[in-house]
């Protein structure tokens, strides 16, 4: 007898259909022995509406609490919390697997650069480039070096200009790091956005606007993202960045700079290629600024709010800290242990950059951390959970205990499992410079001050998850510095 095909007929054809996908998903598809919550081996729906409410991180941390290492946390997506997990994913072949899709979201000017290449020889193509400026022979030059140094400079004396009064280290530190960052790529042309006002409202262009849903929901929903672009005539994801769009074009087109800078470096490889789109260097200029910018200044956000909090703890570390340094002022950043113990220990534990770091498992397949996985599969780690599951190697994690670097019993291990900078061929670039720029802040600053949490701060400083960074809730964190007798 023919089907007669009727409105419920449809229903009942598109439930089994359905009902048949949730049954594969649960208990035949290659993934289906791994733990996880049932919800999430069907559906990606889970997953998608902690990603837009910006408790992705949370919410994977809590299912590795429950299920342990290996969790499946989408019908195609695995998360790990090991270290050897970690290596296979991040550092095999050097680079390890390639990204996903989801990176081309950091594309500028329409036009891809190093973060948002997908494929790891191209990648490692384009980062050979440049990828000396970064290094930490470079960086410490003294030529390299000074720049930052005049942005610490000037970030000590607005800090400290009125005795007394609280200041807002969110907005200055995000000054700080937009000056830092542009100084390395485009010095002398480079930002100076802690003392001059045009300055300072770029920095706020770029530091204070919320990407997260954007992010996500060009990322699902690309063509209704086209549709919109076409209606509304936004097509960024952090809104209206008009300034730093000029600055950056305006140094290409006529930006004087120096020849120890990034700019300089890429004019080298424009000319020496004439074919190549201007725009490729331009795109790569502004990720570094959008990289170089929340990261650290967050970091030093989190830390120094940290450290200033009324409890014993955090002033015990303010006073070894100033011991250290008051003992031996001619000591370069890097023969400071227990200053280098302080940011390390900050960037563990209050780390601007928590969230996975998603990768693609090669075709063919491979074993990560003893778990077969087909090719296609998305995985993972997390650093905020790579920096908490292991007690052994982390012991109190959730604990600010600088000490803990200093220990020579566990230190390999540690440092296998620190990932705030990411790791292999396609970790952080900037982690030189940025490490450069946080020490010496922090040696400068607590070397002559003490600082402590004004009265008049109510702001939130509960970390709030961004796409891949994580800022403090209120954007707004007052401090007091108080001058020490040295
Ligand atoms: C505390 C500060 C910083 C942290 C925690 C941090 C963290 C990271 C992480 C985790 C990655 C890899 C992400 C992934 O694998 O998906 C990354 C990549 C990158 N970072 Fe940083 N970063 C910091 C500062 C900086 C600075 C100052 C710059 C300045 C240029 C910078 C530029 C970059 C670039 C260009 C990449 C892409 C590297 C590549 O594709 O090979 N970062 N960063």
């Amino acid at each position: 007898m023919p089907i007669v095909w009727t409105p419920l007929v449809s229903i009942e054809v598109l439930g089994f259909l359905i009902a048949s996908i949730a049954l594969y998903r649960l208990w035949f598809a290659p993934l289906a022995r791994l733990p996880g919550p049932p919800i999430c081996a069907i559906t990606r729906l889970t997953l998608m509406y902690h990603e837009f409410s910006g408790s992705r991180r949370l919410f994977i941390h809590g299912l590795h609490m429950k299920y342990g290492p290996v969790v499946r946390i989408a019908p195609n997506e695995v998360s790990f919390a090991t270290r050897q997990a970690m290596k296979e994913i991040y550092t095999s072949g050097g680079s390890g697997y390639d990204k996903t899709s989801f990176y081309s979201l950091f594309q500028h000017f329409g036009t891809k650069n190093m973060f948002s290449t997908l494929e790891k020889d191209e990648h490692a193509a384009v980062k050979k480039q440049f990828a000396e400026r970064y290094s930490k022979l470079h960086v410490m030059k003294p030529d390299v070096s000074s720049v930052i140094q005049q942005t610490v400079d000037a970030f000590v004396t607005r800090a400290t200009e009125h005795v007394g009064a609280s200041v807002d280290i969110y907005d200055l530190l995000h000054c700080f790091g937009l000056d830092g960052v542009t100084g390395h790529l485009f010095s002398p042309s480079g930002l100076h956005s802690q003392t001059n006002d045009d300055d300072h409202e770029l920095m706020k262009q770029l530091a204070y606007p919320s990407d997260l849903k954007r992010a996500y929901f060009r990322y699902y929903f690309p063509t209704l993202w086209w549709v919109y672009e076409r209606l509304t005539g936004i097509n960024k994801l952090r809104g209206d960045t008009n300034l730093i769009d000029a600055y950056v074009l305006e140094m290409f087109h006529s930006g004087s700079v120096d020849p120890q800078t990034v700019l300089h470096k890429l004019r080298i490889v424009d000319a020496r290629d004439p074919g190549r789109p201007m725009l490729l260097s331009v795109s790569e200029c502004m990720d570094h600024i959008i990289a170089g910018i929340d990261t650290t200044s967050d970091a030093l956000c989190f830390l120094m709010h940290h450290l200033s909090l009324p409890i014993p703890a955090s002033r015990r570390v303010q006073e070894k800290l100033h011991e250290e340094l008051v003992r031996n002022p001619g000591n370069s950043v890097d023969d400071l242990p227990y200053l280098d113990a302080v940011i390390k220990e900050g960037l563990r534990l209050l780390s601007p950059v928590t969230m996975s770091f998603p990768r693609v498992v090669p075709d063919g397949g491979r074993a990560v951390d003893n778990v077969q996985l087909p090719g296609g599969t998305i995985v993972s780690c997390q650093p905020y959970t790579l920096h908490r599951f292991d007690t052994e190697v982390f012991p109190d994690p959730d604990e600010f205990l600088p000490e803990r670097w200093l220990a020579a019993n566990g230190a390999v291990e540690r440092n296998q499992l620190f990932f705030t900078f990411g790791a292999g061929g396609r970790g952080c670039i900037g982690r030189h410079l940025a490490l450069l720029e946080m020490k010496l802040l922090v040696r400068d600053v607590y070397s002559t001050y003490r600082t402590r949490v004004a009265p008049d701060m109510t702001a939130s400083m509960e970390p709030d998850d961004q796409v891949i960074s994580t800022r403090p809730k209120d954007q707004k964190c007052l401090i007091l510095f108080e001058r020490l007798d040295v």
